[in-house]
């Protein structure tokens, strides 16, 4: 029985992952590590959640004690590290909070893992990242693995500064370490403070659709689901100190975006055609907004065989049905706390 540590297992991408492996691998002990902050949300696994091969643990990745407590009572055979703080708008009003989870959070996991491993090169430390360390592209052109890093936001400060401790762990005290950069995901249980479910939402309650400056800028959107097929392959099979770009080949403005988004709305709610894109509104942009992400993912497809499965109209429209059949879950994680931090938001541009 192999144990392997999921961090962030409750968030979005991070439930995925592991729904995928306590379904896929019988013989894994999957254990998802999560603080439980606004974004982490075990409604996310009830499917999972009575399987033998599952358990969780709430716990914080900045308390080193208490993950040197959790490798000390668990015989930890791998690490699949999500946990983070993943939204670019917050680490722009709280980038402190970002620096503490996602660099430190990320030194601790790292320092634990090779005090108790060891030179065991068995042992398997996978750091999920992002395209955005490598900054912005003009119109042409990808981001390969080897595109110098050049961060803009805090949030994606933090996440390469993370890259780079883990390189460092490898390079230095050669942890088995892998690494990927992914593009934008969507699907199921994304929290909606991210782009496509803040707008189904809001389209849903007849509000208006923020659209940061003039919706010119280009995201590579990849379907969730191919994202952890892809960090499924590259876990067991990936060398050591490797790195792999995951992307979905798919690239649209975000304009372009939340047109087909309100035509998808318009017709799953029996509206006129155009009633949806009224509600788009324009409002002051994000400060120091990325232009254009794009994710050359060909050495994942010609060393690791893996592709995107899913076309995007059908992905988007799979996900706009999943919103509409998951009132439950919208209106509980659009309670509370979130509200009032969209509506700070909101209120400011
Ligand atoms: P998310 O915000 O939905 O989930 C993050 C999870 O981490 C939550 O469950 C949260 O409770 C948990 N967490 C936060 N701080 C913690 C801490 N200190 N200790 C323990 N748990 C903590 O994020 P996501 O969108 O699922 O992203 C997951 C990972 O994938 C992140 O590392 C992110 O940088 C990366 N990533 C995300 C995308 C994307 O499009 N969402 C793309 C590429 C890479
Ligand atoms: O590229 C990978 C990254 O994708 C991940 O590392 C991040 O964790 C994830 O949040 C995502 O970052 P983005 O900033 O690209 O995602 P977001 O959904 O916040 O925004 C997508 C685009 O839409 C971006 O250009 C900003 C714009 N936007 C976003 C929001 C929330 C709007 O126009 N209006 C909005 O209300």
């Amino acid at each position: 029985m192999k144990k392997i540590l999921v961090t962030g297992g409750a968030g979005f991408i991070g439930s995925h992952v592991v729904r995928r492996f306590v379904n896929t691998y019988p013989n894994y002990q999957i254990i998802n590590l999560d603080k439980l902050t606004y974004a982490g949300n075990l409604a996310n696994l009830q499917d999972v959640e009575s399987k033998p091969n599952y358990q969780f643990v709430k716990g914080d990745i900045v308390d080193a004690d208490f993950i040197d407590n959790l490798f000390n009572q668990e015989n930890v055979d791998a690490v699949i590290h999500l946990a983070a703080e993943s939204h670019v708008d917050r680490s722009i009003s709280n980038p402190i909070e970002f620096v503490m989870t996602n660099v430190v959070g990320t030194v601790n996991l790292l320092n634990t893992a090779r005090n108790h491993w060891k030179n065991d090169q068995n042992k398997r430390f996978y750091h999920v990242s992002t395209d955005e360390v490598y900054g912005t592209l003009g119109e042409t052109g990808l981001f390969t693995e080897e595109t110098p890093y050049d961060p803009h936001s805090p949030y994606s400060a933090s996440k390469a500064g993370s890259d780079h401790f883990v390189r460092a762990y490898h390079d230095t005290y050669r942890l088995n370490t892998v690494i990927s950069n992914c593009s934008n995901n969507y699907g199921s249980h994304h929290f909606p403070e991210k782009l496509i479910p803040l707008a189904i939402h809001n389209i849903k309650n007849n509000k208006p659709v923020p659209v940061y400056g003039k919706g010119e800028n280009i995201r590579d959107w990849l379907w969730v689901e191919d994202h952890a097929r892809a960090i499924d392959v590259i876990f067991h099979q990936a060398k050591p100190g490797s790195t792999y770009n995951i992307g979905g080949h798919n690239e649209w403005k975000n304009i372009d975006l939340i047109r087909l988004l309100c035509k998808i709305m318009d017709e799953k709610l029996g509206r006129p055609d155009g009633t949806s894109t009224e509600l788009i509104s324009f409002v002051t942009d994000r400060a120091g907004h990325d232009l254009r992400y794009a994710i050359d993912s060909s050495k994942l497809q010609r060393e690791l065989g893996w592709k995107p499965s899913l076309q995007f109209e059908e992905g988007l429209e799979k996900t706009v049905d999943w919103y509409l059949q998951n009132e439950d879950w919208l209106n509980d994680v659009t309670s509370g706390h979130y509200q009032s931090y969209y509506q700070q938001q909101y209120a400011g541009r």
